[in-house]
């Protein structure tokens, strides 16, 4: 037996349901429904994000397009038990690990794409939500609602928003950025290069680039790009982390 947790709007009108097991309490499934034609084309992408992910991943998302007509969608998801999302409120050193291992992922994952300019493209691989771990390491890409093969976004551009995405929260900690932060940026840059899934787009001017990419395809995020943390990143912390890129590896 299930009974709905919550209900709530979200920016992209999508309602999000919560069903719990009646006697466990745990939540065994979501449920995202939609009237309007952005939800319904976000449901449509989330679906086919998915449909490619399960392609490569070994953990896979089961779910379930239950009703699909013109003016109302909805899809069931089930949960993956196992995966949680990482506390948010640890500095950068802590987090560190786990931008490791979705850097990794996101090699095994794209391994097709290696040495292309441009690739799928997930939209918003955010740790905080839709990036998730579990105890052995593993990791789970969920949340597929951008998803998009048509738009030419370059090679490895989704972690390199996660990557300066935490920057961000480190600019809004400390005001500035550490050295060793920076380091880690770079780094993680130099190990998607020699993946073969940095796209020689991305590779001078990596901060400048990304943020010129997502405001010159924002239909992707469909009205909703606003929301990316990335976009609040000032111009000379964008500059800071290109020089930085420049020195380190020329
Ligand atoms: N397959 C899944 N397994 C486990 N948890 C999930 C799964 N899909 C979603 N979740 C959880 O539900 C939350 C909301 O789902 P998400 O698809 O990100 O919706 P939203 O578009 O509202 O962000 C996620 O942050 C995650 O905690
Ligand atoms: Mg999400």
């Amino acid at each position: 037996m299930k009974y709905i947790k919550s209900v709530h709007k979200h920016g992209s009108e999508i309602f999000l349901l919560e069903l719990k097991d009646e006697k466990s309490l745990k939540i065994n499934s979501i449920v995202k429904t939609s009237t309007s034609q952005n939800g319904i084309n976000s449901i449509i992408s989330e679906c086919k994000g998915i449909d490619w992910y399960n392609n490569q991943s070994k953990n896979k998302i089961v779910y379930n397009l239950e009703n699909k007509t013109s003016s109302y969608h909805r899809l069931k998801m089930e949960i993956n038990s196992t995966f949680f999302n990482i506390d948010f409120n640890k500095g950068y050193h802590k987090i560190k690990k786990y931008l490791d291992l979705t850097i990794n992922h996101y090699i095994q994952i794209w391994c097709e794409y290696r040495g292309h300019q441009y690739a799928p493209f997930h939209g918003d691989l955010s740790l905080v939500g839709n990036v998730m771990f579990d105890n052995k390491d593993e990791v789970l890409f969920v949340d597929w609602e951008q998803f998009d093969t048509s738009m030419k976004m370059p090679t490895g551009l989704d972690v390199t928003m996660t990557l300066l995405e935490n920057i961000c929260y480190e600019t809004i900690r400390f005001k500035k950025i550490k050295m060793d932060v920076l380091k880690h940026f770079v780094n993680s840059l130099q190990v998607l290069n020699e993946a073969k899934l940095l796209s020689p787009l991305l590779i001078n001017n990596p901060a400048k680039n990304t943020l010129d990419f997502i405001k010159s395809n924002t239909d992707i995020w469909k009205g909703q790009h606003f929301k990316l943390p990335v976009l609040k990143l000032s111009k000379n912390i964008i500059e800071e982390i290109d020089n930085a890129m420049y020195k380190m590896i020329g």
